[in-house]
């Protein structure tokens, strides 16, 4: 990882997120690195788990962080650039700058300009690698494997950042990807090139339109990104296309776990909180600990 940023799910190796894991595990064991330092969390576009784990993460760690949640009330709103937004914190003793961005390729343009580490949080449609990797963390704790699992990623594959992130992650293992969206949302040229990357990884992975979920060992769902339609009437032939239920779980295998970045609009019932089969909140639970292994390693040295 060069600068020790993370800017795609991409630049992590399976060593890294091996590593990371462990960490992780005995964070959340409660043996929690004492770390020094200043985080800047820049946040130019909503978030609350995502914000909020990386300030939990900082705390636990004895990190002090400093930022912004949102824009309003900044000088970006008076136009200030980017560049110098970043400076002003790194002015301020920021030692690594966390940062989400509604222009895709935002934290790897900071990353290529300054000398601390820049950690991805979130960048347009295309990347949210710290997602991935607590997605991944999750799924490891689940079945303390990650090979030989069939993983489903179902809806918003076009314009969701969490599902390339996620897939790229998993290439490093032997899974079989099921990605489940209506065509307009469906992997394809538009997206990146994610199909191409996967294809590169020699991922095995088929596409589906009809929500099928029996074959699956995880069922990842998740938002049609509605702020992200450049135009509302293609958003509209999409509403509603897919929406999680208990009587779809009852034709689900007994052990495979639904997952979701959260937040979750109408796609995933309320009703599914009650079955065992829910994993999202403790998936956004793992976030902390895996944020807090990802502060640890990078300020405390990587090796
Ligand atoms: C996701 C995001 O921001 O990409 N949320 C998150 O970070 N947990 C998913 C979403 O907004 O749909």
């Amino acid at each position: 990882m060069k600068n020790k940023s993370i800017t795609s799910a991409l630049e992590i190796s399976k060593q890294d997120a091996l590593k990371i894991f462990q960490l992780a595990d005995k964070i959340k064991m409660g043996k929690v690195p004492k770390l020094k330092g200043k985080i800047a969390l820049l946040f130019f576009e909503p978030s609350t788990r995502t914000f909020f784990s990386f300030y939990s993460a900082a705390l636990l760690t004895g990190l002090t962080p400093i930022g912004f949640q949102s824009i309003e009330g900044t000088s970006v709103k008076k136009g200030e650039s980017l560049i110098d937004t970043v400076r002003m914190f790194l002015g301020y003793g920021a030692d690594c700058i966390v940062m989400r961005h509604p222009r895709a390729g935002a934290p790897l343009y900071i990353a290529e300009r300054i000398d601390k580490p820049v950690i991805n949080a979130g960048d347009d449609s295309r990347e949210h690698p710290t997602q991935g990797l607590l997605d991944v963390y999750t799924i490891r704790e689940r079945f303390g494997k990650i090979d030989g699992l069939r993983i489903g990623i179902l809806g918003d594959l076009r314009y969701g950042r969490t599902p390339s992130s996620l897939a790229y992650l998993l290439s490093h293992w032997d899974t079989e990807l099921v990605f489940i969206a209506p065509p307009l949302l469906q992997i394809d040229k538009r997206n990146d090139g994610m199909e191409m990357i996967l294809r590169e990884r020699d991922v095995k992975y088929e596409k589906r339109e009809e929500v099928r979920v029996e074959d699956l060992d995880v069922l990842y769902v998740t938002r049609i990104q509605r702020e992200r339609f450049p135009d509302e009437r293609e958003y509209l032939k999409v509403r509603g296309a897919y929406r999680i239920t208990r009587e779809l779980l009852n034709r689900a295998k007994k052990d495979m776990i639904v997952m979701h970045p959260l937040p979750r609009v109408d796609e995933l019932s309320p009703e599914v909180d009650r079955d065992e089969r829910a994993w999202y909140f403790r998936q956004a639970e793992n976030g902390l600990y895996v944020r807090a292994a990802l502060f640890s390693l990078i300020l405390g040295g990587w090796k």
